[in-house]
């Protein structure tokens, strides 16, 4: 595996200085929370889904390989996905730490996380781990649009902009996700209940792992976050 060579000493240490995980099923709410909580420490949203999905638009090699896949609800092989956050996370902006959403997602992928976090020099991860009933994320997820220009999340039913279609902050359109159809929910949830789900025994393991319930409010799960961050740094 190639490294930048960054190591704790090289690296001026900021005030998050380590990975956040946000770990949960599909529309649990981690990417509403890791861009905010990422927001606040000003460090990269490392979102390995919109990473997948920018492939897939530029119409790389690797996003030829994941559209299929995604289109199916499925998980996209590791090896792919390892490659690409090992090189994301070698870029200077993510020296100061970085949270991680919908990242890892195998026992496999967060093995070589581990690995490689500690050659960084990074103090070991924060697992938040957003735990919610599977049966309450349908509406959130086929409510979802996300904005094309700034990637701002809403919800039709319960979150919704001002203007129908239209993002409140930059006016950018309001798109569905191909995978957000109802038809392809079920895969989805069922590919993070086998290959997904075993991370929470694995981080507890650890001593890593945070729950916090999902089903509150936006405002009352991230006030429960910045609390657990808080706590940790
Ligand atoms: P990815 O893009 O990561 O999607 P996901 O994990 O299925 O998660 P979602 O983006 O659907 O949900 P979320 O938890 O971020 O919820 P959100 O905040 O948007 O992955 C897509 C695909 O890429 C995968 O299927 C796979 O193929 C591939 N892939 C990605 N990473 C991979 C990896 N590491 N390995 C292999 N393959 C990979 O919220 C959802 C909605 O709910 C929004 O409308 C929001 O406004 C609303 N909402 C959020 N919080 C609340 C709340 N508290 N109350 C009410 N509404 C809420």
């Amino acid at each position: 595996m190639k490294t930048s060579g960054i190591t704790a000493e090289t690296r001026s240490v900021g005030p998050l200085d380590r990975a956040v995980i946000f770990l949960g099923p599909p529309g649990a709410g981690k990417g509403t929370q890791a861009k905010e909580l990422a927001g606040k420490f000003s460090v990269p949203h490392l979102s390995t889904g919109d990473m997948l999905r920018e492939n897939i638009a530029k119409n790389t090699s690797l996003g030829q390989l994941a559209k299929p896949i995604m289109a199916r609800g499925e998980l996209v092989p590791d090896s792919l996905v390892l490659r690409m956050v090992a090189e994301r996370i070698e870029k200077p902006d993510c020296w100061h730490g970085f949270v991680f959403d919908g990242f890892p997602r195998t026992v496999a992928q967060a093995q070589f996380l581990g690995v490689l976090l500690a050659q960084h020099g990074y103090k070991p991860p924060l697992v938040v781990h957003l735990a919610i009933d599977p049966a309450l994320v349908l509406r959130r997820i086929t409510g979802r649009r996300t904005c094309k220009v700034g990637g701002e999340i809403y919800n039709i039913f319960d979150r919704p902009p001002k203007v129908e279609g239209i993002c409140d902050l930059d006016g950018g359109h309001l798109d569905q996700r191909p995978d957000d159809r109802e038809e392809i929910v079920a895969p989805r949830l069922a590919a993070y209940e086998k290959q997904t789900a075993p991370l929470v025994a694995y981080y507890k393991r650890l001593g890593r792992l945070h729950s916090v319930d999902a089903s509150q409010s936006v405002p009352d799960v991230m006030k429960r976050i910045n609390e657990i961050v808080s706590a940790a740094t």
